[in-house]
């Protein structure tokens, strides 16, 4: 029998300690909750990509009467990158979400089919993303890649 365990790092930052590329990331997902499509939940989620050229491109989630086939804010972010910028790695991801009562307190987090995405898209450009999740009590980056937040992931390799 062998007993395996791996731990992940992050770090909770205030506002006045997020500085140059991370700062800019985290205003462009506060900005981007303004395009979000979300009469069902109310739920305002904004996403910003941060390219290996500094591009930056954001998203919004965008829902449906039809539930499942609205998409998550970080998908549609990751997907119009990949589409208008497909040989650029992704190096950072922020968000950020309010509600009727405001941004929320604590960070939200990228749900399971959005990590599944941001495995694929970190794989795609060789190099780990950095997290950036918004929360008015403070802010989580997280610099271990996808691994920290999908471990034991189903990738391409798997099917070798
Ligand atoms: N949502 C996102 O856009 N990103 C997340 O990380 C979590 C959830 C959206 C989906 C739906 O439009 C609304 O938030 C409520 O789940």
């Amino acid at each position: 029998m062998k007993r395996l365990s791996r731990s992940i790092e992050w770090e909770i930052l205030g506002k006045d300690e997020l500085e140059g590329d991370d700062l800019m990331l985290v205003n462009a997902a506060m900005e981007a909750t303004s395009g979000s499509w979300s009469p069902y939940s109310g739920f305002k989620v904004g996403a910003a990509v941060l390219l290996d050229d500094r591009t930056v491109i954001t998203g919004s989630n965008q829902e449906n009467a039809a539930y499942p086939s609205g998409l998550c804010a970080e998908r549609t972010a990751l997907f119009a990158a990949g589409h208008a910028h497909p040989g650029k790695a992704v190096t950072a991801l922020a968000i950020a979400a309010r509600n009727d009562n405001g941004f929320t307190a604590q960070p939200i987090t990228p749900c399971g089919a959005c990590r599944q995405v941001l495995a694929e898209t970190e794989q795609r450009g060789g190099r780990p993303i950095r997290f950036l999740f918004y929360g008015t009590e403070g802010t989580m980056l997280i610099e271990g890649g996808t691994g920290s937040i999908l471990p034991f992931c189903f990738g391409a390799d798997s099917m070798k």
